[in-house]
């Protein structure tokens, strides 16, 4: 089989990323992480008060045309990082300000359609992994390859709290632990195209193992596809 795609959703910091980015190096693949345009997303309504202390969801869907989303290469780390109507947002899409509404924004069904459609023609050529929570399910049903991960609630919000001490923000486990819940609990309830397993797809629960483990366990997966 010449390139396929690769689909991988799953619970709220449960490394998908991580693994994600590495699969798709070692395949010379493409990756893309849609959880940054949901986030870049909830950054712009932020910064137009359409979310946040106070609320005006018609107001960010009319506001839909005006968001511009670009995955930018940064050469010297290798990695690509997103730009939000020309602004290097990549550091800022990630603090807990944004984690706290992105489910929010992310149920709406006009920006879920907006972006699936984005992430549809990014996707066009296979050569992929993507990840996010309906790839498997929405974006690309007929994906060759789905893998949905799974990991403890401690387990994925030690990560977190782990990745954003790195980052330098002042948070506690607890705060963590709660928005990792929280977000897990609106990605699987809402009504337009919730969190949940492709009836196809791999379950791959890694709560208690290592990176190296994680990466051949993948790996194989694609090897035996490809
Ligand atoms: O993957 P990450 O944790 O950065 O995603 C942030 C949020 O974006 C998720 O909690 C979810 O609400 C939303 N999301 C989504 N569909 C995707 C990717 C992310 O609803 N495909």
């Amino acid at each position: 089989m010449g390139k396929i795609t690769i689909a991988i959703d799953g619970y709220s910091s449960t490394g998908k990323s991580t693994l994600a980015k590495r699969l798709a190096s070692a395949l010379n693949y493409v990756y893309v992480d849609t959880g940054a345009m949901y986030r870049a997303v909830t950054l712009f309504a932020l910064n137009h008060n359409y979310v946040g202390a106070t609320e005006d969801i018609p107001s960010l869907i009319a506001a839909l045309p005006n968001i511009q989303l670009k995955f930018v290469p940064n050469k010297t780390l290798g990695l690509s990082e997103m730009h939000l109507n020309g602004l290097n947002v990549e550091k800022e899409i990630r603090t807990m300000k944004v984690s706290e509404q992105v489910s929010k924004v992310a149920a709406i069904p006009e920006v879920r359609t907006k972006l699936v459609e984005m992430q549809q023609k990014m996707g066009d050529e296979k050569g992929i992994v993507m990840d996010g929570r309906d790839i498997g399910t929405v974006v690309f049903p007929n994906a060759e390859l789905k893998i949905f991960m799974t990991a403890s609630p401690e387990t994925r919000a030690t990560r977190r709290y782990k990745e954003l001490l790195d980052r330098g923000e002042a948070v506690s486990f607890e705060e963590v632990l709660e928005n990792v819940q929280k977000r897990d609990f609106i990605d699987s309830t809402r009504e337009t195209s919730p969190l949940r397993k492709a009836d196809d797809a791999i379950e791959f629960d890694n709560s208690d193992m290592g990176i190296e483990e994680q990466f051949e366990r993948m790996h194989n997966f694609a090897q035996r596809v490809i």
